[in-house]
């Protein structure tokens, strides 16, 4: 993850020093970083210049000689806390007292991890996805005593370099990872209980409502397809799966008020007619370009039959 982030802020033009558990790792860091970037500008993925800044990326032989003069330090060591205290912990010593430290924990809750660093209202979460140099979503985390200026600070940042940001909660796996797993579970029943294989379960996700997800998200297409229907369903999948699939108390009173989504005027957000046309329409123009660009691109490898 490190060195895609990496690759993200040089290409960015931001000025990069990175170090690695031992010098011959950082130099080997440093070589992988910039063969990768001269790859992604040979796919025509990158623009030259950008592929060149990655040349520019320096290297430092420990953590004080690489966050002694930095703004922003990023951490992204193995997930494993003693080693991110002990990190954190030598990053915010070395580190000048106003420059924002972050780490790019998967699920370590943030009020543990600001327990190591000096002035820990400088610091918080900044959660990437791989591959982070084409992933736009970054989950910001801020931990209790982060300073909402700092906060400010490290979204503007993100939206500068091209990012999407949206600030959450340290609850457990954040909300990327928490939904994520919930999905990967009920795919891995489904399997579980014969109802189709493992290339079946995915193309029922990627090509059924998987196919709406960049554009929209499970608030916005709840809204679409109408709350009441939700309920319904969701009382089918209560009857034969359990408790998991219990509606939401909140779900019952806003359909009780008559909020059933879109077609009503408000659901999870309010619309009026117009506003309800052009989404509709700006939905079927996306959605048109998407199939259009699917049967453009060459079909990919999935991998083969064989596995579990
Ligand atoms: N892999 C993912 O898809 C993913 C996605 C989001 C977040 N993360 C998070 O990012 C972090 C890193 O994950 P990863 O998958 O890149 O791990 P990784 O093992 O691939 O990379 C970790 C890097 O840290 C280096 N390192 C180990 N000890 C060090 C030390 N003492 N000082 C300096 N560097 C040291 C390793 O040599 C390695 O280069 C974790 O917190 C992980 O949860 C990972």
């Amino acid at each position: 993850m490190g060195l895609g982030v990496a690759e993200c802020f040089a290409a960015a033009g931001i000025d990069v020093r990175l170090t690695d558990a031992t010098q011959e790792l950082t130099r080997e860091a440093r070589e992988q970083l910039v063969k990768r970037t001269r790859g992604h500008a040979e796919a025509g993925l990158l623009a030259a210049e950008a592929a060149e800044r990655a040349k520019a990326v320096e290297t430092a032989d420990n953590t004080e000689g690489a966050v002694g003069n930095a703004e922003l330090v990023f951490e992204a060591v193995p997930e494993d806390l003693d080693l991110k205290h002990e990190i954190l912990s030598a990053c915010s010593e070395a580190a000048p007292t106003e420059a924002v430290i972050v780490s790019n924990t998967s699920s370590l809750p943030m009020d543990e991890l600001a327990g190591s660093v000096e002035h820990p209202e400088r610091f918080c979460g900044m959660h990437w996805f791989n591959p982070p140099e084409w992933t736009p979503g970054v989950e910001v985390i801020p931990a209790s005593t982060t300073d909402s200026e700092v906060v400010e600070r490290v979204v503007e940042f993100l939206r500068a370099i091209g990012k999407r940001p949206a600030i959450v909660g340290s609850g457990p796996g954040f909300v990327a990872n928490r939904i994520q797993m919930a999905l990967f579970l009920e795919a891995l029943r489904c399997v579980e209980e014969g109802l189709a294989s493992p290339q079946e379960v995915d193309e029922v996700v990627r090509s059924c409502f998987g196919f709406r997800l960049p554009f929209f998200g499970p608030f916005q297409i709840a809204d679409m397809a109408g709350l009441d229907v939700y309920i319904s369903v969701l009382k089918t999948l209560k009857e034969g799966l359990g408790e998991r699939f219990e509606v939401p108390s909140w779900l019952h009173e806003l359909v009780e008020q008559g909020c059933t989504g879109a077609k009503s005027g408000a659901g999870f957000l309010t619309y009026s007619d117009e506003e309800r046309d052009r989404l509709l329409l700006e939905r079927d123009r996306r959605y048109a370009a998407l199939n259009e660009l699917l049967e453009r691109l060459p079909p990919m490898e999935a991998g083969r039959d064989g596995g579990t």
